[in-house]
């Protein structure tokens, strides 16, 4: 058996787990990142495309904010098209300046992966088995096996940062967790080409045949996405098959300029809506995917999983520089009240540019669900306010400060001495 010890231990080694461990290496506080996959199967994942404000920020701080600062397209709004009518929502006019960066997972996941190798910090690829031990104790530690060893990990706390189908979060008792979930009944079908992307911001669209996105990585890749029954697998998509009925859902100038090109990588992602309560177990705080999942229609996944790990990254530099352990029941608080906001974002929007049922349990006939959600959209495209209203929302809610517990205790002791 190996013995290993460090401060935080990171369970996984997507972008939650990477940007916290260099976060925390900046600051001087010892990690260790377990990731079950290897780094070329991570780089592998097609993901997000749309970040904050927030994430880029916490790249900066991170240090690693080089190639995204030099290569990322920063979106000052994009454009929702209703059966064929198009509006532009300005996100930098409707929210006083804010824009939001197209730059991709994958080249995200890169350039932390880059760093994390060129500070020498430990990060365990293909690490098997892991499995967390007296989380709500006082000797938490983890075990795995790596290249056919065991190993056992002394740490101070754990960061789940191990995604929806991770351990961390199971290591929280049934009775003491609470876990919402919606299931819809679509999946996005994404494509990814080397081709020009047919406009220069994002085109969400809702039409009869179902919701498209145009979106891209750069310049000269595009990603598009339709929504398709949750029963249809990829190999039912061919290329060809995949560019027309895209085209039917494009607003019609959209879909007479479009470049279409072989597909370099292909992939449905279901939809669903999750949130795990608490989020904070003992010494083991749930990080991004682990504690929550949002349908991919407003952005936010990776955004939320980047204000959890400024909030957890905020808790850990006031114990290990001020001492504050009791901030630490502040995380799942702080975290959860983003979480809620962004989740029922995500979830109207996907109500908003989806044929999702919408029939009542007592409506006779027709379909006065679709009319009344087309409507909704309708009327929010034509205000300002509704407008407003997405803008504020797609660039992203503010990041709540954790307060000072104990370092205040400590001043009131010393008036009280004194
Ligand atoms: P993950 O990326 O899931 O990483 C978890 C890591 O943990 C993985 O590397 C996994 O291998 C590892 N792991 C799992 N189990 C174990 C274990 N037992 N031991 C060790 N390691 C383990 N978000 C946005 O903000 N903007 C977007 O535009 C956007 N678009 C999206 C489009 C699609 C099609 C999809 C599917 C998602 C999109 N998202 C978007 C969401 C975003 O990709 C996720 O929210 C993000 O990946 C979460 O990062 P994470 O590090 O928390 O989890
Ligand atoms: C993407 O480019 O992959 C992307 C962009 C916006 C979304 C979802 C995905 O809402």
């Amino acid at each position: 058996m190996n013995k290993l010890t460090t401060q935080v231990a990171i369970i996984g080694g997507g972008p939650s787990g990477m940007l916290l461990g260099q976060l925390l290496h900046k600051r001087g506080i010892a990690n260790v990142v377990l990731e079950r996959a290897s780094a070329e199967h991570v780089l592998k994942r097609i993901r997000a495309g749309i970040l904050e404000t927030g994430f880029a920020e916490l790249m900066r701080e991170a240090g690693v904010a080089a190639r995204m600062e030099a290569e990322g397209l920063v979106h000052d709004g994009f454009a929702i098209s209703c059966n064929g009518a198009t509006t532009r929502i300005d996100l930098k006019t409707l929210t006083r300046g804010r824009t939001v960066l197209c730059y991709g997972q994958t080249e995200i996941s890169k350039d932390l992966m880059d760093a994390r190798e060129a500070a020498g910090l430990p990060t365990y690829y293909e690490a098997a088995n892991v499995a967390l031990h007296d989380v709500q104790g006082k000797q938490p530690h983890v075990t795995f096996e790596h290249r056919g060893e065991q190993y056992t990990l002394k740490c101070d706390y754990i960061a789940g940062c191990d995604g929806y189908h991770g351990v961390s979060r199971q290591s929280i008792p049934a009775s003491v967790r609470t876990e919402h979930e919606r299931i819809y009944p679509v999946g996005w079908l994404g494509v990814l080409s080397d081709t020009p992307p047919v406009s220069d911001e994002l085109i969400y669209c809702r039409s009869a045949r179902g919701f498209a996105l145009a979106s891209m990585r750069s310049h000269v890749r595009s990603r598009y996405y339709i929504d398709v029954p949750l029963s249809h697998t990829v190999d039912q998509w061919s290329d060809a098959a995949f560019w027309d009925e895209l085209k039917l859902r494009l607003p019609r100038e959209a879909a007479r300029t479009l470049v279409t090109g072989p597909s370099i990588e292909k992939s449905i992602a279901p939809l669903r809506s999750f949130v795990c309560e608490p989020m904070q177990y003992g010494h083991l705080f749930l990080v991004g995917d682990a504690a929550h999942i949002v349908p991919p229609t407003g952005a936010k996944g990776l955004n939320l999983a980047a204000s959890d790990v400024a909030t957890l990254y905020q808790i850990l530099q006031r114990v290990y520089r001020d001492g504050d352990l009791a901030c630490i029941s502040q995380y799942s608080e702080i975290a959860l009240r983003r979480v809620w906001h962004a989740e029922r974002f995500s979830w109207w929007m996907t109500r908003l540019l989806h044929n999702l049922d919408e029939r009542g349990p007592n409506d006779r006939s027709g379909d006065s669900g679709r009319r009344f959600v087309e409507s909704e959209l309708t009327y929010l495209l034509e205000s300002k306010a509704g407008q407003t209203l997405l803008a504020e929302q797609y660039v992203g809610l503010p990041y709540e400060s954790v307060r000072a517990s104990q370092p205040m205790l400590r001043e009131t002791e010393k008036a009280k001495l004194a």
